[in-house]
């Protein structure tokens, strides 16, 4: 062999060696496991937290645990199958499926910084409320723990999640859990209408996260500097598995929605329907239970953010 030939084999089967460990170091890697100190909490379930946790999980935690026998005994998430095949788990109270066993205090570190009872980190398949009110978040935890119908125990069994290679690329990549806050999170007012819908609308509802160019590239613990805040375009699937783009929900008149009206976009928030007589397409959910005032809150703070020009297919 002429010795330009060998040291060309030689630099190939180098490049071969290298891409098979890196595949190898990817498809190996596990969900990571943390020590944490979880906060010492008890939660005082009063009949109005019950009844707000109930309403905050039916906006958010039920678009991915609702099971079909009408309680939150969780299910498969057919549109994270990026992620691989990952199921939203039993939340329920059942003992052994369920979770019962978490104490207040792990419920809330798991919803804030996204990490288990055993230690075990949510990858991003579970979104994480590192914003949400501490008011908010014990309406929560006091509904995950009541006498409500849809958190009696569950029978159904949900499987462990099965990462993709992209999952597991993205555990590779040093993904850690949110820090526990360590001082009090509290809601603005709803006098401050602007400041109250920024609260609804990222710390809350969780709007930006779908409504941001990509969730890779979001921040949680500072909202705006997500790449592309509100600007849509953040690839999403419906059950199918057909490709949804999130609209843009900034104030372009183009390709945002600043030719709306405060009462369309209540509209099309609540109802799901919207000014050109169409209906919004899943995964967005109409959410009638945001009251008229909320929906007011976030269209006020949604005229306040920075102007996005993004054409959405
Ligand atoms: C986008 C989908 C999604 C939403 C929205 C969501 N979750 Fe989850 N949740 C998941 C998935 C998926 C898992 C399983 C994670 C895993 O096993 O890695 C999970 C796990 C959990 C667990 C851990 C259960 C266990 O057995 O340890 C709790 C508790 C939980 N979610 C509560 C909530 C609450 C409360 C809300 C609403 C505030 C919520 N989730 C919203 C997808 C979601
Ligand atoms: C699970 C991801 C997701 C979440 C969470 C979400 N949205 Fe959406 N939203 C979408 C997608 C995808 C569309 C595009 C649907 C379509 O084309 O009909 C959309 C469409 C809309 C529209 C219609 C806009 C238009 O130009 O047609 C409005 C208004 C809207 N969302 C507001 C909100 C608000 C406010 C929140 C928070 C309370 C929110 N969304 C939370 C994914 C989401």
């Amino acid at each position: 062999m002429k010795k330009p030939v060998k040291v060309l084999l030689l630099v190939l089967a180098g490049i071969a060696v290298i891409v098979l460990a890196i595949v190898i170091f990817i498809s190996t890697a596990k969900i990571p496991e943390f020590e944490v100190d979880y906060p010492d909490l008890s939660v005082e379930a009063t009949p109005e937290r019950v009844a707000e946790g109930e309403r905050i999980a039916s906006v958010i935690c039920m678009q991915c645990h609702a099971s079909t026998d009408g309680k939150l005994g969780g299910a498969y998430m057919a549109d994270a199958q990026d992620f691989g095949e990952i199921y939203a788990s039993n939340i329920t109270q059942h003992p052994d499926v369920g979770i019962a066993g978490y104490t207040d205090g792990e419920l809330a570190y798991l919803i804030r910084s996204g990490v288990d009872r055993d230690g075990k980190y949510i990858p991003p398949w579970m979104p994480k409320f590192p914003l949400l009110s501490d008011e908010d978040l014990y309406s929560v935890i006091a509904f995950l723990k009541s006498d409500h119908p849809m958190v009696q125990p569950s029978d159904l069994e949900q499987p462990e999640p099965k990462p993709s290679f992209f999952a597991k690329f993205l555990l590779r990549t040093g993904l850690e859990p949110l820090p526990y806050p360590d001082e009090p999170v509290v809601a603005p007012p709803k006098s401050d209408q602007v400041a109250y819908g920024r609260y609804l609308a990222v710390g809350k509802f969780d709007c930006y996260s779908c409504h941001s160019a990509s969730f890779a590239k979001m921040d949680p613990l500072q909202p705006e500097n997500s790449k592309g805040y509100f600007g849509g375009g953040n690839v999403l699937y419906d059950k199918e598995m057909n490709k949804v783009y999130s609209s843009n929900l900034t104030m372009d008149e183009e390709t945002g929605i600043g030719s709306w009206t405060r009462e369309e976009f209540v509209m099309a928030l609540r109802f799901g329907r919207k000014p050109d007589g169409t209906t919004v397409q899943p995964p967005m959910a109409p959410a009638p239970r945001i009251t008229d005032e909320e929906a007011s809150a976030i269209w006020a703070y949604l005229q306040t953010i920075p102007v996005i020009r993004n054409e959405i297919e």
